[in-house]
């Protein structure tokens, strides 16, 4: 049998499912949710990755280029502050090569999510931050994670997502792509958000030098939001990789509707979408209806799924809760 064949689905390890341009995550159409009769929609499954999320791309990524470069061993573990799915997908990585993994995570960090580090054998420590890491110093998780690879850099090296152009380049050499495959060029407009940015900034690189007229649009949650992942503007000045000129067009949507967005994309469409999904659909959905184009091809990024945030879905919509 062999051991790599994705036609078969046959794979020698873990390793070998990760994405790229001959094993896709797949690309599937947005049928009842889109407003543009005319204008195709797609949704791209990242949570078909083998951690279930986009971020597996940028971990695989950042771990490889550790690997080259001999920074990690089985005696020099991995440091990460993480909203949760990089330090699950780095966790799973590092769990299957042998090596430690600790990650810092701010408190607000859906509960699913912390135990799901725990589960893929990380040290955790809950930091009391925003929900994505700021660059507090010495408090945060960002500056908790640069003070465990300070003062013990045998035992810990930081991949740091925020700045690590890996993350970037992960998305130049696999979803950029793949995504110009699957819609055989087609594609006009892009829907994404914006955390460390590396999905933003390494997909329109890609696309935009395909095709330059290609529209990206950045969907961000309102101020005070509770959508582990994202960022509002006012939050990015951490994110090295985000370049507004990249970005043609930056959507505010309010954050309730990633709950409800994401609702509507399990209920409508059948895909267990997560919340940074339904916000960009919620912000596509709009940007289609303001703009009603009569062609063109959309393509959506649905970085995770719902099953991380049942308890995040409770709060914001209580009517789903079940009396035990
Ligand atoms: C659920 C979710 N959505 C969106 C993003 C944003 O992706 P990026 O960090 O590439 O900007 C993240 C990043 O952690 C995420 O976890």
């Amino acid at each position: 049998m062999n051991t790599k064949d994705n036609s078969a689905r046959t794979y020698g390890s873990v390793f070998d499912m990760l994405p790229d341009e001959d094993n896709p995550t797949p690309l599937v159409r947005i049928n009842h949710l889109n407003p543009a009769p005319g204008f195709e929609l797609w949704g791209k499954l990242e949570w078909m990755n083998p951690f279930g999320s986009v971020k597996d791309r940028a971990a695989w990524a950042m771990l490889r280029q550790l690997e080259e470069r001999g920074e990690v061993t089985k005696d020099r573990g991995i440091v990460e502050p993480t909203s949760g799915n990089t330090g699950i997908s780095l966790a799973g990585l590092a769990s299957a090569r042998g090596y430690h993994m600790r990650a810092i995570v701010p408190n607000k960090v859906p509960m699913e999510k912390k135990v799901l580090l725990r589960i893929f054998g990380a040290e955790l420590d809950v930091m009391n931050d925003n929900l994505c890491p700021s660059p507090g110093m010495g408090e945060g998780a960002i500056g908790m994670a640069r003070s465990y690879a300070k003062a013990m850099p045998n035992k810990y090296v930081m991949p740091n997502q925020y700045e690590n152009v890996a993350n970037r380049e992960a998305h130049e050499q696999t979803t950029g792509p793949e995504i110009w495959r699957q819609t055989q060029g087609r594609i006009t407009h892009l829907f994404v958000s914006l955390g460390t940015c590396g999905t933003v900034s390494g997909l329109s690189r890609y696309l935009k030098a395909k095709n330059p007229a290609i529209k990206v649009v950045a969907v961000q949650p309102s101020e005070g939001h509770d959508v582990p992942g994202l960022r509002n503007i006012s939050e990015l000045h951490v994110s090295k990789l985000f370049d507004p000129a990249l970005i043609d067009e930056i959507l505010e949507v309010d954050f309730n509707r990633a709950y409800s967005g994401a609702l509507a994309l399990c209920r409508r469409e059948g895909l267990m979408a997560g919340p940074s999904s339904g916000l960009i659909l919620e912000g596509a959905r709009d940007v289609l209806t303001r703009d009603k184009p009569a062609s063109g091809l959309g393509v959506a990024i649905f970085c995770d799924s719902i099953l991380k945030y049942v308890s995040s879905m409770i709060k914001h919509l209580p009517e789903l809760a079940v009396e035990s």
